[in-house]
């Protein structure tokens, strides 16, 4: 790896650094350079670092003839084109060590939700004292998990400790069973049982809308759709139709198909609705243990190493099986 190029899209502390000083690096302002400065940034580049708000699509790739590692500060690839990438042979690595920060913030928005939380905190600024706010218990209610991967894993023990009833569907059979938790062979046998609904799937050609009209209709009136994995999982539209028409309790979202969202947007002014800023590992720690492993990813590829964190280099595909958890 000695003398690889590895250009930024982020900037990085002296540990980093430090950590890729084999490298030559160079950080590169992407949202600001012009065409001609990233071709002339990317020409040489061997690894590439991004995060998720970055579109590494093939027209960038194509811009970086010698890439060998594309390495995300995310565990969410929708950002990347992965068979470009594939293409062009170049390993893709992510950082899935965000699960627990990730879980926390389910929680929390599944009690903001059922507890009112919002409109609680909104009333006593106001000046109003209303101690008959009321909300919904959780214990006994059915929290049907989609996507039982690492993120869905940690949210099922959580949401056991509440005392729920917890069910799971992932199109994956080979995800382990996980004490306590219900699997489901169809989507359809959980949404009109539960009573909170939680998206744990990454965003790909077969997810896109995984909630939509028909699925929100099957949900029951007093149900709860959390969602802390991508906006796209979701039919925005057909989302906030639900709510404005009360067929649908509430949502509790961490994600939106467009981020930030327009002033306009009519979700933000939904009282039964909380929307957050994207901050789903936004802990010190997460984000610190995501940056070292993106940064481990990098020079590993980089020295010719396996990598663990690798992904599947193959095109996207349209089949069913994607619909399973974020890994
Ligand atoms: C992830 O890591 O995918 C988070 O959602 C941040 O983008």
């Amino acid at each position: 790896m000695s003398g690889a190029r590895v250009v930024s899209s982020v900037h990085l502390g002296p540990p980093e650094i430090e950590r890729l000083r084999d490298c030559e690096l160079r950080v590169v302002d992407f949202a600001h350079a012009s065409r001609r400065d990233l071709a002339e940034a990317l020409r040489n580049a061997h690894g590439l670092l991004i995060d998720s708000h970055l579109t590494a699509d093939s027209a960038l790739l194509e811009l970086a003839p010698h890439l060998r590692a594309l390495s995300t500060i995310s565990v969410g690839l929708d950002h990347i084109d992965l068979a470009a990438a594939s293409q062009r042979s170049i390993t893709v690595t992510h950082t899935p060590v965000l699960s627990d920060a990730v879980a926390d913030l389910t929680l929390a928005l599944i009690l903001m939700t059922t507890r009112r939380l919002g409109e609680a905190v909104d009333t006593v600024a106001n000046g109003v004292w209303d101690d008959a706010l009321l909300g919904t218990d959780l214990r006994s209610k059915t929290l049907l998990i989609v996507g039982l991967g690492r993120i869905g894993r940690e949210v099922a023990r959580r949401a056991l400790a509440f005392k729920m009833h917890v069910c799971g569907y992932d199109a994956r059979a080979e995800v382990p069973e996980i004490t306590g938790v219900e699997r489901l062979a169809l989507l359809a046998d959980g949404l009109g049982r539960a009573d909170i609904v939680s998206l744990h799937v990454d965003l790909n050609p077969t997810t896109r809308h995984f909630i939509d009209e028909a699925a929100l209709a099957a949900m029951k009136p007093t149900a709860f759709l959390i969602n802390t994995s991508r906006g796209g999982v979701v039919d925005q539209t057909a989302l906030t139709r639900a709510l404005v028409e009360h067929r649908l309790a509430g949502a509790g979202l961490d994600v939106l198909e467009r981020e930030p969202p327009s002033t306009g947007e009519p979700l933000l002014a939904m009282p039964n609705v909380v929307v957050l800023p994207h901050i789903g590992s936004a802990t010190v720690e997460t984000r610190r243990s995501m940056l070292n492993c993106a940064v481990d990813n990098l020079a590993a590829c980089l020295r010719g190493e396996i990598c663990e964190h690798t992904v599947a280099l193959a095109s996207p595909s349209t089949s069913a099986d994607n619909a399973g958890g974020f890994d």
